[in-house]
């Protein structure tokens, strides 16, 4: 199974940065083994389409409305996403469950529409510290994935654990903790039926991505800030390589 390393960009990026970042990316940039996918704001989605698909890098968007069209003011359909060249989508991003409130029944909805339309979902699933503390994260994970629950099991899927308290905070995820959650997410998918690559979020850097994306269960990251720099991007993509090697 190829590892994944993508960027999620969130609500960053202007059409020169993007442009500069590409070029920065330079002619062949996916080792073998890793595959590698960015997830720009909607506006960046058209414009990159080509340079990343000439570098064989996939392209996702950070969210979607569950509707196909009409009068949602603001929204972006399942097959808007596909138009613009979109593979992947995230679901389910903390920001969105906790700033914007997504319930797992709207994130539910989402799924489907995006499978509907043939988009592979990168589903994040994860929890708040007070969680973890209170010894519940196996409880929020298994409710989080519960959504799965009678879902056609031959639909392309994809996990990223992120836990909460990790993302943006510096605060990253012990290899232990990380590697006992993957365990846990892997045992439950197993229930369900679904084998897919579960994916490590939450601060991963150019200096901690070799030590989580060789921990057990882990089969790729999604990288928030250090994915903005193509660089540091880089430098977690050959991390990726070197694992897989
Ligand atoms: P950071 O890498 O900035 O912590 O963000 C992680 C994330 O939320 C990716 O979806």
């Amino acid at each position: 199974m190829r590892r994944l390393v993508a960027g999620n960009w969130k609500m960053n990026g202007l059409l020169d940065e993007a442009m500069q970042f590409v070029a920065e990316l330079g002619e062949n940039p996916a080792p073998e083994h890793v595959e590698m996918a960015l997830m720009p704001p909607f506006t960046l989605l058209h414009p990159l389409r080509e340079a990343l698909s000439a570098k064989g890098i996939a392209l996702g968007a950070q969210n979607v409305y569950f509707e196909p069209k009409g009068a949602f003011t603001g929204s972006i359909s399942p097959l808007m996403l596909r138009d613009a060249g979109c593979h992947y989508v995230i679901l389910g991003h903390s920001e969105r469950r906790h700033i914007i409130g997504e319930t797992d029944d709207v994130i539910r909805t989402k799924l489907l529409a995006s499978w509907a339309v043939g988009l592979e979902p990168i589903l994040c699933v994860g929890e708040h510290l007070k969680e973890r503390e209170a010894g519940k994260t196996n409880d929020v994970l298994k409710r989080q994935l519960a959504i799965l629950e009678g879902t056609d099991s031959g639909l392309p899927l994809t996990i990223a654990y992120e836990p909460v308290w990790a993302i943006g905070t510096g605060h990253t995820a012990t290899t232990a903790q990380v590697t006992e959650t993957h365990a846990y997410i892997h045992e439950e998918l197993n229930r369900l039926h679904r084998h897919c690559r579960v994916l490590y979020g939450g601060s991963v850097n150019p200096a901690n991505a070799e030590s989580l994306l060789a921990c057990p269960g882990v089969e790729g990251a999604l990288v928030g800030g250090a994915s903005l720099k193509a660089d540091s991007f880089m430098e977690i993509v050959q991390a990726a390589a070197k694992v897989a090697a």
